[in-house]
């Protein structure tokens, strides 16, 4: 017979990064995903780790005295987001604090330490939503929105998310009432029987250009040409819908896997302005989720650069080739890597659309790729994803012996993993700056500048 669960009560004493809390129980210490520091939690126990136990919030008993703000109706439900009941201060100095120890604790010291920046905007600043059909119960109404917090299956509507632009929401409830009168149903993720899959909504916040990529399985048929009138014809809608995308895909994972891909209506991107560049976005594209925060961010990536001019930069993980074409002035020649093909055709056209005649895209693996490059760096840019640099690469990157790096970092504990590799290898941690380019979630953005330390 199992054996029953142990469950208890107590104060959450700390949260660290990423979103995790610690709270004492007689003389244990628990750990548990969630929670914010001064809630009273009942948690049930789990697995023993050699020096805590891990533990799971069923229940918030008592509110933190920090959290005085309402926030988003959904945000107890939805996955997504964490800080809604904090102010956004305080928000940023948890984020903040959460940084600093995750440096102390794997030892990297003695830099110059420039705060956290704000998002210029707190609420509408997400310019991509990936949204899930499903239902809020099982065997419940066709639902389209985000994942339940903790839940595979069940889908929470956002009709209310603070953090999307309101068109989203809009499109949102159009396209999820088209479906409910037509009767199609939702692609089942149990035994993988039914229709719809996903809706990708992508918003170029400063020009209002829209992309929408509707995705089904190929287990029954959409009237493309009605969904699609009934999306442009729309009028709630404040932007512009310049495309529409219909994509199958029969894969069993619930990633978005491309089997076909058909532009049903108008053009294949979003036209995104920032710094003064224009920057074509196709659907499949990395593009930071931030339009007004990215240009915060960036702007931090320049002064890192400062103003002496650099004759060769490597721009590694260049998505669809905006930091190598904001550096552009400031160099001879910007040479950029990135993995999906689509982001480096993107790249290439953005270059050509903004003038730029002195940089360069290679579509492939950083891994692979800078085995090619034959030109000595002075600067290297890195802004990987979330699992860092891959640990071969690092070593690959630091060979080329460039004078400066900058680390963009989407993620702190791989951040600091990668720099005690930079370190050892000789190069000092100069400068790190925060950007909260995700209010609201327990993500933050840093950036990095390493100098090689002169023998
Ligand atoms: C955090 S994004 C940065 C993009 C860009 N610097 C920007 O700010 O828009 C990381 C990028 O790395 C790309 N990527 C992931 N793994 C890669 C790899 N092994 N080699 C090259 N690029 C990769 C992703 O497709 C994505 O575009």
């Amino acid at each position: 017979m199992a054996r029953k669960k142990k469950i208890v009560e107590f104060e959450i004493t700390d949260t660290i990064f990423p979103n995790k809390s610690i709270g004492r129980y007689e003389d244990k210490t628990i750990i548990c995903k969630g929670g914010i520091k001064g809630q009273k939690v009942r948690v049930v126990l789990g697995r023993k780790k050699n020096d805590y136990i891990e533990g799971k919030i069923l229940e918030v008993l008592e509110k933190s005295p920090t959290e005085t703000e309402i926030g988003c109706p959904h945000h107890l439900a939805c996955g997504g987001c964490t800080y809604q009941s904090l102010t956004y201060d305080r928000e940023l100095k948890l984020k903040e604090s959460q940084i600093l120890s995750l440096f102390e604790r794997e030892g990297i010291e003695k830099f110059n330490y420039l705060g956290i920046e704000k998002s210029p905007n707190i609420e509408g600043y997400r310019n991509k939503m990936e949204y899930t059909f499903g239902d809020e119960e099982k065997d419940g109404p066709l639902s389209l929105g985000l994942h339940r917090k903790g839940r595979f299956y069940e889908v929470v509507e956002v009709t209310q998310c603070n953090i999307v632009d309101r068109d989203f929401t809009i499109i949102l409830k159009e396209v999820l009432n088209y479906f409910k009168e037509k009767k199609i149903p939702h692609y089942n993720k149990r035994n993988h029987i039914g229709v719809l899959r996903h809706l990708v909504v992508r918003k170029a916040l400063t020009t209002g250009e829209i992309i929408i990529n509707l995705v089904t399985s190929s287990q029954g048929e959409i009237d493309t040409d009605e969904f699609k009138n009934r999306l442009i014809n729309c009028k709630e809608i404040k932007g512009n819908i310049v495309g529409i995308f219909y994509t199958k895909n029969d894969s069993l994972s619930d990633a978005i896997k491309v089997d076909e891909l058909n532009l049903i209506y108008g053009r294949g991107y979003v036209i995104e302005e920032i710094l003064g560049l224009k920057f074509k976005i196709s659907p499949f594209s990395f593009f930071q989720t931030n339009t007004f925060g990215a240009e915060t961010l960036y702007s931090i990536v320049r002064d890192f650069v400062g103003n002496e001019k650099n004759n060769i930069v490597y721009d590694l993980y260049s998505g669809t080739g905006t930091i190598a074409q904001i550096l552009s002035p400031f160099c001879e020649k910007v040479i950029g890597i990135e993995i999906v093909e689509e982001a480096v055709e993107n790249a290439r056209e953005n270059a050509k659309l903004n003038g730029l005649d002195n940089v360069e895209f290679i579509a492939g693996d950083v891994l692979k790729e800078v085995n090619n490059l034959k030109e000595t760096p002075d600067l290297i840019i890195i802004d990987p994803p979330r699992d860092g640099i891959h640990p071969k690469a690092i070593n690959k990157i630091i060979d080329f012996n460039p004078k400066n790096l900058v680390y963009v970092s989407c993620n702190p504990i791989t951040l600091v993993r990668d720099l005690k590799v930079f370190i050892e290898r000789g190069y000092k941690i100069e400068k790190v700056k925060c950007m909260d380019m995700f209010p609201r979630t327990v993500h933050v953005e840093c950036v990095v500048l390493m100098s090689r330390v002169e023998n």
